[in-house]
């Protein structure tokens, strides 16, 4: 009786203790590393792992599980693997890749990670999003049919880009790809485009010089710059891409405009190869592991026009890519080309000849922004084939052969069309100047002006555009197409302008 009065007292506080605790433990799925190598590791007792899933390390390093086998998962590292070791302890978090997104990106410089490396400070972020993202469903999507000025004239005569298009810049190495973009970027200043410009395997230096190029211009206000150098991690470019369009997915879901310029994509392409050959997928043509294909069309797929049930905001994307020896038909080119929308090819012979920027218009095209071209535009809609004409004369011309009159025309106003497409980096011009400048062209008015003259003719229109009527120069940005008579008004004003500069006609001689 005793014993049993004992027992129950003993228990009966233990009872009591218990119910009030709180057990402190949090289970914890814990494997380790059974071996390193450049950018992926091997690890081993994380049966529970998904795909994609992001892996914990010691040191706050973090890494995707991406080659899941039976006994070992392959990791990519989204860090600097020379402080693990074989036997660390390796944490499942339950969650996949994301970064921050949101108005507190704009104006800095981040990694792919999210982190500021511009040394202003934390980022006050309220949201953040997971880097692979499924793209919008067809339904979802409307028609591309708003422009995207780059503010270069032969991109928006010859090869337009309309909002939600995804337009392919290629050519070889220094031959400005990225002069291009960035003239983009800072024509947006005015337009409501927030842009993202995505650093893929680049040096810091070149990094350093586009971020000093867009602060100088102010376009850093409207601009969140994405970047992965060249000596970071594989792991950190090949997810670059990603992360940078879940910041911009992120703007444009809310109804905004976005541009995403991934430079380069080539640099994505050799890091995600370096990945595979690590974990031991099979290589195939190039070397390229087989889904090289499926990892840029799923980025690329990403980019669209929403309908107007989902706000219809808009993600243009200008993928860049480099050509070796101008082969435009290598696996990743030819890839990228059948993914996109179009593409401006640029041509190491028109740059070394100092026609910039060095767009070859023959190999360039644009598959559906012709739709979202201003009306305006239509006025000029003989350029491209005035030029097409006057490149295949030229040819000829270089025999020496003698040319009859209406020839020798075509190539002199030819000479005009090339000399005045050219364009200076950095100084993108308005939808009037480049409509003004451009009709002044193909109407002849040109022609009469000497080729060294016709910088300062253009200069001259430019400089002066108060000098046509305001109502005109509102009317080009119109949906309506130029009327005969507004036309005539410009070139009318145009003409008074160029004259200056026209060649003097010798005065007929007079004999007495
Ligand atoms: N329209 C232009 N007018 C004058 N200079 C230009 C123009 N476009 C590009 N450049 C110059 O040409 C050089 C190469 O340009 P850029 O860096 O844009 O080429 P890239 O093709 O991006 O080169 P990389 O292959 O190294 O990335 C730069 O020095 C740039 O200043
Ligand atoms: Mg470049």
């Amino acid at each position: 009786m005793l014993l049993n009065d004992l027992l129950k007292n003993t228990f009966g506080r233990l009872e009591e203790g218990v119910k009030d605790f709180d057990f402190p433990f949090v289970p914890r799925e814990v494997g380790y590393v059974t071996g390193v190598a450049t950018g992926i590791v091997k690890v081993s007792g994380l049966p529970g792992a998904g795909f994609e899933e992001l892996l914990k390390f010691p040191g706050n390093l973090f890494g995707i599980a991406y080659n899941i086998d039976k006994d070992e998962i392959g990791v990519i590292l989204l860090g600097e693997d020379t402080l693990l070791n074989a036997g660390d302890e390796v944490e499942r978090t339950g969650r996949v890749m994301d970064v921050p997104v949101g108005d507190a990106l704009i104006g800095r410089v981040i990694n792919p990670l999210g982190e500021p490396i511009d040394g202003k400070g934390t980022i006050a972020y309220t949201e953040r999003l997971p880097i692979e993202r499924p793209a919008h469903a067809i339904m979802d999507r409307s028609p591309v049919n708003t422009p995207l000025q780059t503010g270069l004239k032969v991109v928006d005569a010859l090869i337009p880009i309309g909002r939600g298009q995804r337009e392919l810049i290629l050519g070889d190495r220094q031959t400005g790809k990225t002069a291009i973009a960035i003239d983009t970027i800072l024509n947006q200043h005015d337009k409501k485009v927030l842009c993202i410009y995505c650093a893929i395997g680049q040096r810091a230096s070149a990094v350093a010089k586009v971020v000093a190029n867009l602060e100088a211009k102010g376009a850093m206000e409207y601009t969140v710059v994405v970047v992965a150098e060249g000596n970071n991690s594989a792991g950190l470019k090949y997810i670059a891409p990603y992360a940078a369009t879940s910041i911009a997915e992120h703007f444009m879901e809310q109804g905004k405009d976005v541009l995403i310029i991934y430079d380069d994509l080539t640099e994505h392409a050799r890091s995600y190869r370096e990945l595979s050959l690590l974990l031991k997928r099979p290589p195939g043509r190039e070397a390229f592991p087989g889904d090289i294909f499926y990892i840029h069309s799923r980025l690329l797929e990403r980019s669209t026009h929403l309908g107007k049930a989902l706000k219809g905001g808009s993600l243009t994307a200008l993928p860049i890519i480099e050509t070796e020896a101008q082969d435009i038909s290598a696996y990743i080119p030819t890839n990228l080309i059948s993914i996109t929308d179009g593409q401006i090819y640029l041509s190491p012979t028109l740059f070394e000849s100092g026609i910039l920027p060095a767009v070859d218009v023959g190999k360039s095209v644009s598959r559906v922004g012709g739709n979202a071209q201003l009306p305006a535009f239509r006025t000029i809609s003989d350029l491209k084939l005035q030029y097409s004409q006057f490149e295949e004369l030229e040819s000829f011309a270089r025999f020496g052969t003698r040319l009859d009159e209406n020839t020798q025309k075509t190539i002199n106003h030819g000479n005009r069309i090339r000399e005045c497409l050219k364009q200076n980096e950095l100084c993108p011009l308005s939808v009037s100047e480049e409509i003004i400048v451009l009709l002044s062209l193909t109407s002849g008015l040109l022609d009469d002006v000497a080729i060294e003259k016709i910088p300062d003719a253009e200069q001259a229109l430019i400089s002066q555009m108060n000098a046509f009527p305001a109502e005109l120069l509102k009317s080009l940005l119109s949906d309506k197409p130029i009327t005969d008579q507004d036309k005539a008004a410009v070139l009318k004003t145009a003409g008074e302008l160029i004259a200056p500069f026209k060649k003097k006609t010798e005065p007929p001689q007079t004999t007495s």
